[in-house]
């Protein structure tokens, strides 16, 4: 039942009167079948325009979308086997959960024995088998946005698209129902385009993110490239936190670099494809989980504690460097651990053994 999902050169440009507009332009993907790939990006980057193209609500200006071999790219909706969960989605409220749930299959003038079968199914399957004589306003937010999937999942589309499905909800029922997603997707081997502007939601949920910006793709990779070896500064800013400095590039040899930070020496491994290729000025990108704090002494650079936030397991600070700019360091949380004091001064130091990410170009660029 899965398919593969082939997006090749895909652009679309909106034309209002003598205004054109390019929404997303050289958009090329493939979905292995089963796979589930989120869209990650800012506001108005084009994931939704894309993910409309995917569906047929929107034509392409150019390029082409093959669904399990087939070219969909001039195919009615209706015609695609696509099932597709929107931001809003808005049940009927004068229907009960369980026909919300038929409506697809009536319409579809399905067999009523099929009916009651394939609803009880995929109620089951969102885990909401009990109120399916309910209506929309005697459920939760969470158990509305079920039958929401509930409603898709019912009519087998080979193809499932999701735009920001959860962004209606609070923080804790979000996090519980991208797990309820995942397993979901998973147990049916559904091919699934996600779309979200959270990045830890992308990261959890899927096999693999899609990052777009300004209607095209940064990078497509795992969470864990993504978040160990970003192809551009755009890309190590949005995933994780970054902080991002202007660097010396001295010297390079290998995959080491000799780099003046703040007027010191230090020397990193950077990451293997991630590299500048000539010393110069550039950037590198320092986790806040790889810097270290010390109360004095052995650190490389001064730094003074502007903010401390406890965020459970572990301790963040924002400091300043010598030369104005305010980085994020992360201490994991141990018991009797030392604290430091907003004001307080302190010494900073990385190990020259953790790999960094380096760029030529430099940050503002
Ligand atoms: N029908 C349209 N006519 C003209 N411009 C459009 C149309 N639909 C979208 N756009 C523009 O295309 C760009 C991409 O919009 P899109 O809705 O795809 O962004 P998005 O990445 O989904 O953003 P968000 O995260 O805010 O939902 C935006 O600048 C938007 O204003
Ligand atoms: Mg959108």
């Amino acid at each position: 039942m899965t398919v593969d999902l082939c997006i090749e050169g895909l652009g679309k440009t909106f034309i209002k009167g003598k205004e054109a507009f390019t929404a997303v332009r050289g958009v090329s993907l493939h979905v292995a079948a089963g796979e589930l790939v989120t869209f990650l990006g800012p506001s108005g980057c084009g994931k939704t325009t894309i993910l409309r193209m995917v569906a047929g609500f929107e034509t392409p200006s150019e390029g082409s979308i093959t669904v399990g071999g087939r070219d969909v790219t001039t195919l009615p909706v209706h015609m695609r086997g696509i099932g597709f969960v929107f931001q809003n989605y808005a049940l009927f409220p004068h229907m009960s959960i369980f026909e919300n749930v038929a409506y697809g299959l009536r319409a579809a003038k399905t067999d009523e024995t099929e009916i009651t079968r394939r609803v009880a199914e995929a109620l089951e399957l969102v885990g909401l088998r009990k109120v399916e004589s309910r209506f929309p306003n005697q459920l939760s937010g969470g158990e509305q946005q079920r039958v929401a999937l509930a409603r898709v999942l019912v009519l087998q589309p080979k193809l499932l698209l999701m735009d920001e499905p959860l962004s209606n909800l609070d923080a804790k029922l979000r996090l519980h129902m991208r797990t309820e997603i995942r397993r979901i997707q998973q147990h049916l081997e559904i091919t699934c385009l996600y779309v979200t502007h959270d990045q830890k939601e992308a990261l959890t949920l899927s096999d693999r993110v899609m990052v777009v910006n300004k209607g095209r793709v940064e990078q497509i990779g795992t969470p864990f490239d993504l978040y160990a070896a970003p192809k551009s500064l755009f890309v190590a800013d949005f995933i994780g936190q970054a902080n991002i400095l202007p660097a010396r590039i001295v010297a390079l040899s290998g995959d080491k670099a000799e780099i003046d930070l703040l007027g010191k020496p230090f020397s990193f491994r950077f990451v293997p494809g991630s590299g500048p290729e000539r010393a110069g000025n550039g950037s590198v990108v320092l986790r806040p989980e790889n810097i270290v704090l010390t109360p004095h002494g052995s650190g490389r650079l001064d730094a003074t504690v502007r903010h401390r936030f406890f965020v459970g397991d572990h301790m963040e600070y924002d400091v300043s460097l010598a030369d104005g700019q305010v980085i994020a360091a992360f201490v994991p949380y141990s018991p009797g651990m030392a604290l430091f004091e907003p004001g307080q001064r302190v010494h900073l130091d990385f190990s020259d053994n953790a790999p960094v990410v380096l760029f030529q170009e430099k940050a503002g660029v």
